[in-house]
């Protein structure tokens, strides 16, 4: 790779995807040796060969990084892209952190959807809630914003029904509840800010060929 001058900065989604996100870009020869530190409290790392940037935020951030260019590029999911509403250009399905938003709550409750009830939804994704039952379904519903275990909702009696992710949907089953209606698949995606889109066009587009050939490989995860 030819000497770059600017840095081009990666915002990654910590956890499960940051780690997936640098196992595929180490299999492109883009490597941040720094970031394999578990114990760093770093929160920026870089490759000064490449003139890379990395760093870690949490997943409903990331768009918004990328939005105001703070970062080139970013790695999330697309359930936080729908949700935040940011205006990124989503450019790749790298196809791993697999998984589906659905309408979940105990068998019953299958009955209140699509009629005239005003049911209650317990969700961390309103944005994607609304547009679903108020869009999608034409039903009036009272949507609940949680921040975490939305399985709970149902079960103690928050809401009838809950609008969260399923991934091997062991969560509902060990808690009684299944999935009703799917509302959209989820994957990891990449994200690029328009303006950079442009100004390093050549620089992201190469990168994100090299990316799309592996990800549509044999190899693919
Ligand atoms: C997610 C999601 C479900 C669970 C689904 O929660 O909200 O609760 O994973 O996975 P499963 O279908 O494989 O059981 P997460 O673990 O991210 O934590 P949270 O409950 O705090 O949102």
């Amino acid at each position: 790779m030819e000497k770059e001058t600017r840095y081009l900065t990666f915002a990654l989604t910590k956890g499960r995807l940051a780690k997936k996100t640098l196992e595929l870009l180490e299999q492109i020869g883009i490597t941040c040796e720094e970031m394999k530190d578990p114990d760093s409290r770093k929160l920026i790392f870089v490759n000064e060969d490449l003139k890379i940037r990395f760093f870690l935020a949490k997943g409903p951030d990331v768009p918004t990084y990328v939005e105001y260019g703070a970062a080139d590029i970013g790695v999330v999911g697309k359930d936080t892209i729908v949700e935040e509403g940011r205006k990124i250009y989503e450019v790749l399905d790298l196809g791993f952190g697999k998984c589906r938003m659905c309408v979940c709550g105990p068998k019953e409750a299958k009955a209140l959807l699509g009629g005239q009830e005003l049911i209650r939804v317990a969700t961390k994704y309103p944005n994607i809630a609304k547009d679903y039952f108020y869009n999608q379904r034409n039903q009036t519903v009272e949507i609940i914003k949680l921040n975490g275990s939305i399985e709970l909702a149902p079960i103690v009696g928050l809401s009838e029904v809950i609008v969260d992710i399923v991934e091997t949907g062991s969560t509902l089953r060990e808690n009684g509840l299944e999935v009703l209606e799917e509302v959209c698949p989820l994957s990891a995606r990449v994200v690029v800010n328009p303006v950079s889109m442009r100004m390093e066009n050549e620089r992201i587009t190469r990168l994100l060929n090299e990316l799309n050939r592996i990800v549509s490989g044999p190899e693919k995860n």
